[in-house]
């Protein structure tokens, strides 16, 4: 369910009025007419204010804000402020203060300073919602609630008091019997049998590697607490509001790992992503990009909500590198070709004071006289011309592989090598099909991926026999399915699959590992065909599966690096190490034997991404970009396009209709 309104792309953001003299809100408000502004999130922060003290409800200087950007003609995204709760309020239950693994008590002072699992807030929180609920049920101003504020982030797991006994009714839910754990966690290793549940405590930090089932399970019952603490808002509020739409905005779908959003996106009614650029990381649109795909396959692939990114600099990294002329209006857009039906930013107005005061904002210090203004107001003007784009979908051939909880178990502690993270090897495939110019989705490995013509799995370390055996019949059926290094190693509580590596996957792949050769930090070893290759090398033993190319040098010198294993109607690939360039040429192979359509002949620096009737086409690099066979009405300028379209640099262009690529079947 999306909100019913605003009309068309929700352009706006968080709003802390409360942070500002009265007048400052007339001023706002004019702004906000002037740039567009259509929905604000108010109240994310202000427990403090809503019930100064325990019981008294206060909401008449909400009122009179709401009410005044009501008149204003601005929809409100209405907070639960659970993110903040008061000084009163852990003063008098100071066990709510989350514990970290290291055993650190937190203070008050920052935010998320409560434990979802702590019977006190879970009892305060549903107290305040109740009221706040049926504060504002009727008001007509309030289009949707933003329950809390990215759960997880930044302490994704609590250790206190409250959340070890949570822990152990959860344990004993799942498991039933307390043989049945002592299986599952591989407790006769270093002797952790366990007797009773009572002796069961958190994985708390330890001097060596703590128990991986262990680890594993608490990962998933902390994610589960919150959603928990969600759900008991939610369900508060659908009884008083059916007729809202309920969410939480994530902390950036491919940032947040403590958060399993394939579960989260069960209980949202729309998906809201927050996201905001690794500022100094070169080519960093291509990570927006990614967090966009994975917010719209979360979301099933319906339109989903940009919540929150930045006009400008943030203030939390290391050095905070303003947003170059073009480049909000280019992120904004990108986020709006991948799906989203809201360009939402953190925050409407900079801050004069707290620990976010050097953030950007749409309204800056320097004031309205400013590029930045300016920006903002060309953007709420080139948002209202997409209208139209609302509600339209976006199709992708290809698909890549992302669980959560494969996140998880890879790195824990001591696995062959400290250079086998789950987004170092995402990120290289995302990479090279973005460059391709192939827009992807992102699946669970037991999803149904029958309609896609190539699936991606990069770091599938944990793999289900379920899942596995999806994948095979994906293949069968006449998938492409590519497979990289360390995937089907391990089962759901991380033990390994019986028999050789990789477990799951030998019989779908065709080959079987002997053993693993990780390599030096810096080593290269040379691939047949002449690229090179890091990270890891592997001793492949082909049983069915014929190699494409070989290690030329190494521990593995004449062995397969890449084979297919043609299976049923589809074919299974498998790539045994990190190649230094040749990725994109690999995944070329691949995509061509599967006949995926893509434009040829663009440069890397342009993205190309369609949504229903609308051909996005974002220029990042430093030279113009000409797109031949585009045909259509560029939706900024109005003119009709039958044929080459050129893209200034750093210039979006959108045009409606039809586009057909150079080299692309008609
Ligand atoms: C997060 C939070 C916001 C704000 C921004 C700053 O996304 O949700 O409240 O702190 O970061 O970038």
């Amino acid at each position: 369910m999306y909100p019913e309104r605003p009309a068309g792309i929700a352009f706006g953001g968080d709003y802390n009025p409360e942070q500002w003299p009265r007048e400052v809100l007339e001023e706002d408000v004019a702004l906000m007419r002037e740039a567009g502004v259509n929905l604000v999130s108010l109240g994310i922060h202000s427990w403090a204010l809503m019930e100064p003290a325990e019981g008294r409800y206060e909401f008449g200087w909400l009122d009179e804000i709401i009410d005044r950007l009501h008149a204003a003609g601005v929809a409100v995204d209405l907070a639960t402020p659970t993110v903040a709760p008061p000084a009163w309020f852990v003063a008098a239950h100071p066990d709510v203060l989350p514990v970290t693994r290291e055993g650190i008590r937190i203070g008050f002072g920052g935010r998320q300073t409560a434990c979802s699992s702590a019977p006190a807030f879970r009892e305060a929180t549903a107290r305040l919602v109740r009221a706040l609920g049926e504060h504002y049920r009727d008001h007509p101003a309030v289009v949707m609630w933003h329950v809390h504020n990215e759960y997880g982030a930044p302490l994704g797991e609590c250790y206190c008091e409250h959340s070890v006994a949570a822990w152990r009714e959860w344990l004993k839910a799942t498991y039933r019997d307390i043989s049945a754990l002592n299986d599952a966690w591989g407790a006769t290793f270093w002797g952790q049998i366990y007797t009773d549940w009572s002796q069961i405590d958190a994985p708390r930090f330890n001097h060596t590697a703590v128990n991986p089932a262990q680890r594993l399970d608490y990962a998933r019952f902390s994610d589960g607490q919150h959603r928990e603490h969600y759900a008991l808002q939610r369900d508060i509020l659908r009884e008083i509001t059916p007729h809202l739409p309920v969410t939480t905005n994530f902390a950036g779908t491919v940032n947040c790992k403590s958060a399993d959003l394939w579960q989260w996106a069960r209980e949202l009614d729309v998906i809201a992503n927050d996201h905001y650029l690794r500022a100094e990381q070169p080519d960093n649109h291509i990570d927006l990009a990614m967090s966009a795909d994975l917010a719209r396959s979360v979301a099933g692939g319906a339109p989903w909500m940009l919540m929150e990114h930045s006009t400008g600099a943030v203030n939390w990294q290391p050095r905070n590198i303003a947003k170059r002329p073009g480049e909000m209006r280019r992120n904004s857009l990108a986020h709006v070709a991948r799906g989203s039906d809201s360009v939402l930013f953190f925050q409407f107005r900079a801050s004069r004071f707290g620990a976010e005061k050097f953030h950007s904002g749409l309204v800056p210090h320097a004031g309205t006289d400013s590029e930045q203004w300016r920006e903002v107001v060309r953007l709420g003007a080139d948002l209202r011309r997409l209208a139209d784009l609302r509600g339209s979908r976006v199709r992708a051939e290809v698909a890549i592989v992302w669980d959560w909880e494969s996140y998880w178990a890879l790195e824990l502690d001591w696995r062959p090598s400290v250079d086998l993270t789950f987004r170092e090897r995402v990120d290289a495939f995302y990479e090279a099909l973005w460059r391709e110019h192939v827009t992807v989705d992102f699946v669970h490995p037991s999803a149904d991926i029958s309609g896609y013509r190539v699936v991606v799995a990069p770091s599938s370390y944990l793999l289900t026999e379920a899942s596995a055996k999806n994948l095979h019949r994906y293949v069968e059926g006449g998938g492409n399915l590519l497979v990289s290094y360390f995937s089907g190693i391990v089962d759901e509580h991380d033990t390994i699959h019986p028999g050789a590596h990789p477990g799951a996957l030998r019989e779908l792949l065709g080959l079987s590992i002997e053993e693993f050769h990780p390599l030096r930090e810096s080593e290269t070893v040379a691939l047949t065909g002449g690229d090179t290759a890091r990270i890891w090398s592997e001793r492949v033993r082909p049983a069915g599966a014929a190699a494409v190319l070989d290690f030329a040098a190494g521990p593995d010198a004449g062995h397969p690096a890449f084979t297919r294993h043609d299976l049923g109607a589809g074919t299974a690939w498998y790539l045994a190490t990190a190649p230094v360039t040749g990725l994109r040429g690999l995944l070329t192979q691949v995509l061509d034997h599967a006949n995926v359509s893509r434009p040829r002949g663009l440069p890397d620096t342009l993205e190309l991404v369609r949504r229903g009737a609308h051909t996005f086409l974002i220029n990042h690099g430093d030279e113009p970009v000409t797109v031949e066979g585009v045909t259509g009405t560029s939706v900024f300028d109005g003119v009709r396009h039958d044929g080459p379209v050129t893209v200034a640099p750093g210039a979006v262009v959108v045009v409606v209709e039809t586009l057909r690529s150079q080299g692309e079947p008609s």
